[in-house]
């Protein structure tokens, strides 16, 4: 028999609704919250109230473009955390109102175990290779930076992680002093694409283990644009294809550095990619060429799941469908990272 799972993603600032077939993804419908822009970030409140506003519309897309009805629904999937408050909330309550209306199971999903998980969504590619467990996951998104040691499914253990920082949050930030519009990563990486990574070089991080360090960075950025530009108020219009290039390589430097002490110190060899960061081309080329160098397994997830969607919270919840892994309808959103 089939199992179709309805999920929903609230956590930050878009609102999606998917619906999966077992792991077949049937639909993935995501509303991007275009009010936060003119404020150069998230305002919670704001993206609170537009979830109120978009879920209805965004469930009700899910479902017709996946052609099921809700009676067909073998249970109801959503984020219960990290995130903000009163995103998860609205996705929460509404959530448990169609689990109590219907009468199916009602399934909580961890967003940074979604965003790995999501390369189990069976989507364009038919003869997509899953990766082999155990396997190392650098999940890098807006407010997360982890190492994770997939053990299966749904045993993951974290083996390091940013000490400050995110690895998206410095794009962001870095694209912020720059004057580029939000989320800044993938206005970099566009620009970057144009600009010589050499062509200025910024210092890494120096601390022990696994953990990752951000902030230094972004000072460093900060400072030095702030000095370039008493020199020449046009700098950053002059440099912005040169400086995107030689932020983005310092950022992928760091993350890939770790990540290979990672590989190294466990002998694992199967290595993948997760979070909205994934999304970024030279992250996504230089996993490959590095694992292609030191014969890993690589595997970077499908470009759509990679930033946000209810597609990968679907196939968290699938995966607890099978094991009758249910929430009762008392549970409560969390908002820092549960593992
Ligand atoms: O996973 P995600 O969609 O949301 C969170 O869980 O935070 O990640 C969002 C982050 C943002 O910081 C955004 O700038 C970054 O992912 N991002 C990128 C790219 N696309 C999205 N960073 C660099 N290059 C990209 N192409
Ligand atoms: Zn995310």
């Amino acid at each position: 028999m089939k199992t179709y799972i309805l999920a929903i993603e609230s956590s930050c600032d878009d609102t999606s609704a998917a619906v999966m077939e077992n792991n077949r993804i049937l639909s993935n419908v995501i509303a991007n919250q275009e009010v936060h822009r003119k404020y150069g970030g998230v305002v919670p409140e704001l993206a609170s109230r537009a979830h109120q506003q978009n879920i209805i519309p965004v469930v009700e897309a899910a479902l017709t473009e996946a052609n099921i009805t809700k009676e067909k629904l073998s249970a109801i999937g959503f984020t219960r955390g990290p995130g903000l408050l009163g995103s998860l909330l609205v996705g929460t309550s509404f959530a448990k109102a169609f689990s109590l209306g219907l009468g199916i199971p009602l399934i909580e999903a961890d967003h940074m175990m979604g965003h790995i998980l999501a390369h189990f969504i069976l989507g364009d590619d038919v003869n997509k290779k899953f990766p082999e467990f155990p396997f190392l996951c650098l999940t890098i998104s807006g407010g997360h930076t982890q190492i994770v040691l997939v053990e299966d499914h749904l045993t993951m253990k974290v083996i390091g992680k940013t000490i400050d920082d995110a690895a998206g949050e410095t794009f962001d930030k870095a694209a912020k002093i720059m004057g580029l519009p939000y989320p800044g990563g993938p206005v970099i990486d566009a620009l970057a694409k144009e600009g010589d990574p050499l062509k200025f070089s910024f210092p890494k991080p120096q601390i022990p283990g696994l953990d990752f360090s951000f902030s230094g960075l972004k000072t460093s950025i900060l400072y030095f644009i702030r000095d370039e530009l008493k020199k020449n108020e046009n700098f950053i219009e002059e440099n912005k294809y040169d400086l995107s290039a030689s932020i983005q390589k310092t950022i992928v430097d760091i993350l890939m550095a770790r990540l290979i002490k990672a590989q190294e110190e466990t002998g694992i060899k199967n290595i993948a990619l997760a979070g909205g960061v994934s999304a970024n081309s030279a992250m996504r080329d230089a996993l490959l060429k590095t694992g292609k160098e030191k014969g890993w397994q690589a595997f970077i997830p499908e470009f759509r799941f990679t930033t946000d969607n209810a597609a990968m919270i679907a196939i968290t919840a699938y995966y607890k469908y099978l094991k009758k892994n249910f929430a009762s309808l008392d549970v409560i959103p969390y908002t820092r990272s549960q593992f």
